[in-house]
């Protein structure tokens, strides 16, 4: 049988995407996951598909787990550098989206530092988009691999406390994350300095915690979040020294939260600023292998969204 996954053409944003098609793609990754830890990795069926990144915001982990998830599963891939792109003599954005689409892309990963880019491209492409960060307003592929992973340790999502703690104000991850935990039931804290906290957070269907420390109470899921230097306006926090002090995860913080819970970053970590280097390295935490699963998630999307809603049970 054949279960029809999603009608819509792209992956925008947590916000508008259903619990049903949230756990589709969560399901479809566990057997990504299992393709990964194969020894040949090569599966077939991306063949004749063409995928492009399109970044213009620096990444690591998200453009090259897209393009290697794209090369497991066969698609042909291009990876647009906009540092050495026409982009640099003067074309915008809807021009070059037009202009990778024409060459037969099935889908453009993008990212881009205003929020909505991806929004404004899908109008004008028949290709897929998929939201790989847009500004301050999500980062899905980020949230849907930090589920998963929470899913693949705890064995569930509904009924989890999770604590989400640092800089909410410019992370794209939160929002993602916020939006599909509370869909899927888990119950959402939000802790960390008052000037990083956005006003009317609640609204979400978040507690909001003054402090680290009472947001991570009795937590049994940590997601620690970067400081985003680069998106920082000046004075928002004094200085790097006090925020670790006064909000980085360490061990006398961890001990607020659950025994056994897991301890989650999306990267790059700054050590020694918004978590000690013994937590990233302590055994509650599973941040490298978020980066392994986001492989295995984008792997889920890639088909999922090429084969137009067809049922990942087709995949063997
Ligand atoms: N988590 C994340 O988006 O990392 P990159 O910026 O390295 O892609």
């Amino acid at each position: 049988m054949r279960i029809l996954f999603t009608n819509r053409k792209d992956l925008l944003g947590l916000k508008d995407m259903t619990a049903d098609e949230i756990n589709y793609i969560l399901n479809s990754a566990q057997t990504m996951k299992y393709v990964l830890g194969q020894k040949s990795k090569k599966t077939p069926h991306l063949s004749g598909k063409s995928i492009v990144t399109l970044f213009y915001e620096n990444s690591t982990r998200t453009r090259v787990s897209f393009e290697l998830a794209s090369k497991y599963m066969s698609a042909n891939v291009a990876n647009v550098s906009v540092a050495s792109s026409s982009v640099q003599k003067g074309e915008n954005l809807i021009d070059t989206a037009i202009t990778i689409d024409k060459m037969g892309t099935d889908i453009i990963v993008i990212r881009h530092p205003q929020s909505g880019a991806p929004h404004l491209i899908s109008k004008y492409v028949k290709a897929t988009v998929v939201n790989a960060g847009d500004g301050m307003n999500e980062h899905p592929t980020q949230a849907l691999l930090d589920l998963f992973t929470i899913k693949e340790k705890k064995g569930k999502i509904e009924g989890l406390k999770v604590a989400i703690i640092g800089d909410i104000e410019h992370s794209r991850v939160a929002r993602s994350n916020i939006y599909g935990l509370t869909k899927l039931g888990a119950e959402v804290a939000v802790g960390g300095p008052a000037t990083l906290m956005p006003k009317h957070i609640e609204k979400l269907g978040v507690k909001v915690y003054p402090s680290i420390q009472e947001a991570l109470i009795d937590a049994d899921v940590i997601i620690n979040l970067r400081i985003q230097l680069e998106r920082q306006k000046a004075g928002l926090i004094p200085s790097l020294r006090e925020y670790s002090r006064f909000f980085g995860l360490d061990e006398k913080r961890l001990i607020f939260a659950k025994p056994d819970a897991l301890i989650l970053h999306p990267g790059p970590v700054n050590r020694g600023v918004e978590i000690t280097s013994g937590v990233k390295e302590c055994e509650q935490s599973f941040i490298d292998e978020q980066v392994t699963n986001g492989v295995a998630v984008r792997m889920a999307i890639l088909y999922l969204y090429t084969k137009g809603g067809a049922g990942i049970e087709n995949i063997n």
